[in-house]
């Protein structure tokens, strides 16, 4: 949902700007711009479409020689996407620029007051009222910090900008409140981005700014002030795990395909430490002094929210413990009834989603203590958590969600296997066969990846004719249905729905007939059987299917595609990478751009 980065040090900042926007891309890509101090006077570059259009306009220009500089990449919210509405955006004097992503939610009020003061506006964005707000005031003061949070102080909504004043080209400022904005510390240099790829080749060294924080960054210092009282702020400088070879794409085609083939690697670093294999015990130390909740509430959005319905399954079979899943727009809106002894996890990749993060603050304030399962070390959702599980994932930059889906699925499971430890419910054959089982299931994946893939190609070809497609499970097979589903729609625009297999018969199967393929998940489990009689319904209609089971089990279809057995649970691990590589192959097979599918951001830091 926009991404900004600011750069101030003693290389050229343009070439750092447009790097660090394309590891940005994930988060918008509509329009984009950036903003240098050259000679004493402000340049906007700005373009629509993507970094790459973007480029070209720079490189045409001028020669650019100038070590300071915010850069952005839209993901529109108010106004449509072309030119005039990409950041950076000016204030009249042409003296300062601002780069923004957010919502200022009273921009409308705010406008029309300034239009009322003569100022005409180049826009059709919220941003615009910001550098109007703070040129309002720095005419009068020429401090930047009054300035800022003159401004600041008058919207709401939320909001991470970056804001260079050309009378300053020794200083770069940056603040937040309610979207992700982490500080970059280098040597002699100093970054902001929206999140840390951005400048990640440079330093790993970060400051997490928090709400309502001001920022000033020269080459040599960041000094922090609140928004509020304006004092300094004292911060602490932490050191990120990642390396920049994760966040590149290692030789595969699409950031998309290289996380699905990274998921044996993201199993085992989920992991790591976390379980005992000599004792058989789960060591999720982070959930010691939680105690045993009544219920657990899991919260969450899009791929995410799939995890937690899976684990809604676990957390009753094997804990015991009843759960709620909300998808968090809706959660946070209703009236949720959250007791003193229940249990609110939320779960996000990035640890920004707006709404997931809503949730998260309104379990809180109703008295809940709030687990988080999270990707981004030091996220919102990482600070604002009573405890974080991390899923260890590395940094995701596919739109589309693969392997973080994979790694939230092991964390849930540990944290389902650790409250039926401590309740004492556990089997000993059972528990021993799971845990071991999960000590071989990245060796397994890794071998059956290849195959898998294979298989995903030759059927995507057969299948690329489907305008529509279902997706159907029972049991733990439900929730990755709806995945499939969310999957093939969103990276290769094939309308398709995940169903609950049970529940075709009530209205759905009226759409089945030979153009309208199914994709059925069909396990060697307890409902197999149940399953294989919603085929021969569909069958009945003449509907194609897809058949995604295990071997040794007796069932037809068109198209029968077998995973080995890994006995219930973990077999959910072969089948979300089969899901996941058939609906890539499908859009590679319609030439679909797959890392950035139209329409749709990686992090949704509006609501
Ligand atoms: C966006 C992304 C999805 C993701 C969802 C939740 O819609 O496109 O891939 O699953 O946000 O994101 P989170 O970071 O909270 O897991």
């Amino acid at each position: 949902m926009c991404g900004i980065i600011g750069y101030i040090g003693h290389r050229p900042a343009v070439p750092i700007l447009l790097e660090g926007l394309k590891r940005l891309e994930y988060r918008g890509y509509d329009s984009a711009g950036i903003a240098y101090i050259q000679q004493g006077k402000l340049k906007v570059i700005k373009s629509e479409g993507k970094i790459s259009i973007l480029e070209e306009k720079v490189f045409s220009n001028d020669p650019l020689h100038t070590t300071i500089g915010l850069g952005h990449t839209r993901w529109a919210t108010h106004g449509v996407p072309n030119e005039k509405n990409a950041h950076p955006h000016m204030d009249l004097s042409g003296n300062i620029c601002v780069v923004h992503n957010g919502i200022i939610e009273n921009y409308t009020k705010i406008k029309e007051s300034l239009k009322a003061k003569g100022i005409d506006f180049r826009s059709d964005t919220d941003t615009e009222v910001l550098v109007h707000l703070i040129s309002e005031e720095y005419s009068k003061t020429q401090d930047p910090l009054t300035s800022i949070r003159y401004c600041l102080k008058q919207v709401q909504g939320s909001y991470a900008i970056g804001v260079m004043f050309s009378d300053r080209p020794k200083e770069l400022w940056a603040a937040k409140h309610s979207s992700p904005l982490i500080v970059g510390i280098g040597v002699g240099e100093n970054f902001i981005g929206s999140d840390v790829p951005a400048f990640l080749p440079y330093t790993k060294d970060v400051i997490f700014l928090e709400d309502e924080e001001i920022a000033r960054l020269t080459t040599e210092h960041v000094d922090v002030y609140s928004l509020n009282t304006g004092d300094k702020i004292k911060k602490q400088i932490k050191t990120i795990p990642w390396d920049i070879s994760l966040a590149q794409k290692g030789g595969y085609k699409h950031f998309m395909l290289k996380e699905i083939m990274e998921q044996p690697r993201v199993i085992f670093d989920a992991l790591a430490g976390r379980v005992n294999y000599k004792t058989k015990r789960i060591l999720l130390n982070e959930l010691n002094d939680l105690g045993i909740p009544d219920k657990i509430h899991i919260v969450a959005c899009g791929t995410s929210f799939h995890a937690g319905f899976w684990g809604k399954y676990l957390f009753e079979s094997l804990a015991k413990i009843p759960v709620e899943v909300d998808i968090a727009s809706e959660f946070r809106y209703r009236d949720p009834l959250i007791r003193k002894d229940d249990l609110v996890v939320v779960i996000s990749q990035s640890g920004e989603t707006a709404d997931t993060l809503a949730g998260l603050r309104m379990a809180k304030e109703m008295g809940s203590k709030v687990v988080g399962i999270c990707n981004v070390v030091g996220s919102s959702v990482a600070r604002e958590s009573d405890k974080v599980l991390y899923t260890q994932a590395g940094p995701e930059i596919s739109v589309a969600s693969t392997k973080a889906m994979c790694s939230q699925m092991v964390v849930i499971l540990l944290m389902a296997l650790y409250f039926a430890e401590k309740k004492n419910l556990m089997e000993p054959d059972k528990h021993n066969q799971l845990i071991m089982g999960l000590k071989d299931l990245p060796n397994i994946l890794e071998k059956e990846l290849p195959k898998t893939r294979e298989i995903a190609k030759e059927l995507s070809v057969m299948y690329s004719f489907a305008r529509s497609f279902f997706y159907l499970g029972r049991g733990l097979n439900y929730p990755l249905a709806l995945e499939g589903a969310l999957k093939l729609k969103e990276i290769s625009y094939i309308h398709a729905e995940g169903y609950a297999a049970g529940e075709m018969k009530h209205g759905p199967i009226a759409l089945i007939d030979p153009e309208f393929p199914s994709f059925v998940i069909a396990t060697k489990d307890h409902l197999f059987d149940k399953v294989v009689s919603n085929i021969k319904e569909i069958q009945a209609r003449k509907g194609p299917i897809i058949c995604l089971t295990n071997p040794d089990v007796k069932v037809s279809a068109n198209h029968i595609w077998q995973v080995p057995d890994l006995g219930g649970i973990l077999t959910s691990f072969l089948i979300l990478p089969a899901l996941q590589l058939f609906a890539y192959e499908t859009a590679v097979y319609l030439g679909k751009d797959v890392d950035q599918p139209r329409n749709l951001a990686k992090s949704v830091t509006v609501e």
